[in-house]
């Protein structure tokens, strides 16, 4: 068991873990994901104390492993750790790359550590390999050597940063299927990861990392299906969003349109969904300023979501209650009525922008 309390690390300029407590069971395995730059590798890697955290204390099963004078070698060998980028040693054979941790570190004669090495090299698919050079070896075969050695030394937890991100992509497969073999096996797993299908696929537990922390965690059916929070639910769902603010009625209307222009570009949104996305920004976006003419106030949020290719608008905008679709003009409202579908109107008058009205294209 991994016990985490108020886990924090901060380097200059950046704070990718704010506070984080949480506790790992034995038999987890969990697939950390979520965005570029929002810690992922910073908590497994403060986990296994490869960085020291600023504050906040780790617990393997009951010894505290960020106390002054803790063995850090003993840590290492309790958790094993299997980096994006393999880490051989390139003047050692693949067996005795599997071989040389086991005997400087758990005391295995040559013998004992050979035949360790084989029987690992067996159940990773590689046993043809073992008087290799890592040099000959595909970045998958390196990658499954990398595991072998790292569970000769039987850890107690296995944290995996990206494991598949540097192969090529016909060689994911491979990696994936001795992982989840892994997985299966009882063994307990943190693995940080882009593929979603595949932390699915493994994982009892899915940590979403970001603002600082683990912004959401649960099954991976609560997850992927039913996000409670929305930057959990933007990510699963690959929706990529726009958000657009106006606040004058001489706003950068050429301006806001290149804005949309490069979203659209960026995240390769079909080209007639990008016009239809212009079309309802102009129409939609229009009357809004209409019906708040005094003051205008509108707040636009356009979430492309690439798993469907559609588009969703949200419009929230001040002035008097008004429903474009209802008392919006005719001409607007019969162009907008051809590309959208699903709209959603509400008034709250407690709010200063109190119309909110929804539609997907
Ligand atoms: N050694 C370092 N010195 C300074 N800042 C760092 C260092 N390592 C990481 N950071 C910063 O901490 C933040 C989190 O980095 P981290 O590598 O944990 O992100 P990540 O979630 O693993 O991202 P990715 O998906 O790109 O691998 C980033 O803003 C990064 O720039
Ligand atoms: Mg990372």
């Amino acid at each position: 068991m991994i016990r985490i309390e108020n886990l924090r690390k901060e380097y200059p300029g950046a704070v990718p873990l704010s506070d984080v407590s949480v506790t790992i069971n034995d038999g987890d395995v969990i697939s950390i994901i979520g965005p570029s730059g929002t810690g992922k590798s910073t908590l497994i890697r403060c986990i296994n104390l490869l960085e020291k955290p600023t504050s906040g204390k780790v617990f393997l099963d009951d010894m505290e492993i960020t106390a002054p004078g803790c063995n850090l070698t003993e840590v290492h060998r309790k958790m094993g750790m299997v980096f994006q980028s393999f880490n051989l040693f390139g003047h050692m054979s693949v067996v005795e790359n599997i071989m040389a941790p086991t005997m400087d570190l758990l005391g295995m004669s040559a013998q004992e550590a050979y035949d360790n090495a084989m029987k690992l090299l067996g159940t990773v698919g590689l046993s043809d390999k073992a008087l290799s050079w890592p040099d000959e070896l595909s970045g998958g075969q390196k990658q499954r050597v990398a595991i072998a050695r790292t569970l000769a030394m039987n850890p107690d937890v296995i944290l995996l940063d990206e494991p598949t991100s540097a192969l090529d992509p016909t060689m994911v497969g491979e990696v994936q299927s001795v992982i989840r073999d892994l997985a299966s096996s009882g063994k307990t797993m943190m693995i940080v990861t882009h593929e979603m299908s595949f932390a699915r696929a493994i994982s009892n537990r899915i940590f979403y990392l970001d603002e600082g922390g683990i912004y959401e965690e649960g099954t991976p059916e609560e997850i992927f299906e039913n996000p409670k929070r929305e930057k959990t639910r933007r990510f699963v769902k690959r929706l990529k969003v726009l958000e657009i603010d106006i606040e004058s009625r001489t706003y950068d209307f050429l301006g806001t349109q290149s804005l949309i222009e490069d979203y659209c570009v960026k995240n390769q949104v079909p080209y007639s969904l990008a016009k239809q996305i212009h079309l309802a920004f102009e129409e939609a976006v229009h009357q809004c300023i209409v019906c708040t003419m005094e003051k205008p106030r509108v707040h636009l949020t356009i979430e492309y979501s690439q798993e469907n290719e559609s588009a969703a608008f949200a419009l929230e905008y001040g002035g008097n209650k008004m429903d474009i679709f209802e008392d919006g003009d005719e001409i607007s409202v019969s162009i907008l009525n051809k590309i959208v579908h699903d709209q959603k109107y509400s008034w709250d008058e407690n709010r200063e922008m109190g119309n909110s009205l929804e539609f997907h294209i």
